[in-house]
């Protein structure tokens, strides 16, 4: 057991520090505000995102199966892919062996429904169970973003965000892309979850993933959650898990149960910054009416801060990447400064799903790993998701 455990701490320490090595070499892809971005079309737009419904009402194994029988080829590849680059780092083989023998042994540790759907997805796609359950907890570690709430002068709200996945996931020299963001782009979906025929909620997700970290549920609140890098903290809680202590939550677990289960803004509030989790998080929770909004920034056990929008204060927008708000971000990873900057620039008068977008679109802020932009309005019970890319020179990150 000790060993494969070694094995995977190496494995995020190599790719953490091969993130040093490049800095020097990178220059920062800065541009000016965008505008006149949407709707979208033009070399930073790749598609539409498309819809699929899962029934709650079925049982969790059945629910997924349509999908993935569908995506099955992309799916795979995915996971080939994930697969090339950890027997690159370590050739013996090992972590796939570990992957594949023990992470299975787990399933039966993971809450309701999430074992059961994880289990179904794997029938469905005949990947082997190890390696879907690799693919969900994948997301925990290397997802960072920028997500907004804003309320305009009217007291409506806008909560987007640009999901950035794949950061040193292979590095593709020949044509300046990350390998991995690439082959997720294709598994992009927006889901619309139902009960009674009804909708609960609607996600912008990764088929095959459970957990949810974009959504919507309609009249009540819109969530997305981003990384949080720590060192107090970190993946140790998800070793601890491997290791058998599972008295924390997987982040975007809870993310999913609160987007599915809560009936308000406030339970959401309270079940986001109480919750003990297995690492730090960030959530960016939007309610229904004029000033509800927040970011909520996690350590495992605590809240260490919960910032609110104030229109008295001036505050009509909440903004987080990957840094606390009261700490600048690392030099060579500012994507908060020209985020701000472009939402300074645009003004209250002026905020719309149209200007939110310009900005998301705005290199840093739009970058390499950006594999797509959502928009959620909640007034007119909207999520529209569109797949990016970033064309060179832009930033890795
Ligand atoms: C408001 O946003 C629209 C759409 O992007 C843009 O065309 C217009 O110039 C902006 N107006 C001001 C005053 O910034
Ligand atoms: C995306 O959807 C919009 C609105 O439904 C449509 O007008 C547009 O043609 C679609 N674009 C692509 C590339 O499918
Ligand atoms: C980069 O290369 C990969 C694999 O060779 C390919 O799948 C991907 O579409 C390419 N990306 C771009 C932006 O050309
Ligand atoms: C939501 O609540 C229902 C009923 O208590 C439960 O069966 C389901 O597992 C919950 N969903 C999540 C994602 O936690
Ligand atoms: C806003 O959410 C509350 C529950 O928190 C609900 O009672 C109310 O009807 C919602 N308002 C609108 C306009 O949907």
């Amino acid at each position: 057991m000790e060993g494969w455990v070694g094995s995977l701490v190496t494995l995020f320490c190599i790719l953490l520090s091969g993130m040093s090595g490049w800095a020097q070499d990178v220059p920062p892809f800065t541009e000016d505000c965008r505008s006149e971005m949407y709707p979208p079309t033009g070399p930073t737009f790749r598609g539409n995102v498309s819809w699929y419904t899962v029934n709650l009402d079925q049982a969790p194994q059945d629910r997924w199966q349509k999908l993935i029988t569908e995506k099955k080829t992309e799916l795979t590849d995915l996971i080939q892919a994930i697969k090339g680059l950890a027997t690159a780092i370590f050739p013996s083989g090992k972590i796939v062996d570990l992957v594949d023998r023990k992470l299975p042994l787990l399933i039966g540790t993971l809450p309701s429904p999430f074992g059961e759907e994880i289990e179904g997805i794997a029938d469905a796609s005949g990947l082997p169970l190890g390696e879907v359950m690799l693919f969900n907890i994948f997301y925990e570690v290397f997802t960072v973003c920028t997500s907004v709430v804003a309320e305009d002068k009217s007291g409506k709200l806008f909560h987007a965000r640009n999901l950035d996945f794949g950061l040193f996931l292979g590095w593709d020299v020949k044509n300046n892309s990350w390998m991995v963001t690439e082959l997720l782009r294709p598994l992009v979906i927006n889901v619309d979850f139902q009960k009674n025929g009804k909708t609960v909620f609607m996600s912008t997700s990764f088929t095959g993933y459970v957990g949810m970290l974009t959504g919507m549920k309609p009249g009540i609140l819109t969530l997305t959650m981003n990384e949080r890098f720590s060192l107090d903290g970190g993946y140790i809680g998800v070793l601890e898990w491997i290791l058998g202590k599972h008295d924390g939550s997987w982040m975007s677990f809870l993310t999913r149960s609160v987007l599915e289960n809560a009936t308000s803004y406030d339970e959401a509030k309270t079940l986001l910054s109480k919750t003990k989790l297995l690492a730090p998080a960030y959530f960016i929770l939007g309610g229904n009416k004029s000033e509800e909004a927040c970011v909520i920034t996690r350590s495992r056990s605590s809240c260490l801060d919960i910032w609110e929008l104030d229109l008295k204060q001036g505050t009509w927008y909440v903004l987080e990447t990957n840094y606390d708000r009261w700490k600048a971000p690392l030099p060579i990873d500012n994507r908060r400064g020209p985020a701000m900057k472009c939402m300074d620039r645009t003004t209250q008068q002026n905020i719309s799903t149209a200007t939110i977008y310009d900005m998301l679109s705005t290199k840093p802020v739009l970058n390499k790993l950006t594999a797509y932009t959502t928009l959620m309005s909640i007034s007119d019970n909207k999520l529209e998701a569109y797949l990016r890319i970033c064309p060179d020179p832009c930033m890795p990150w």
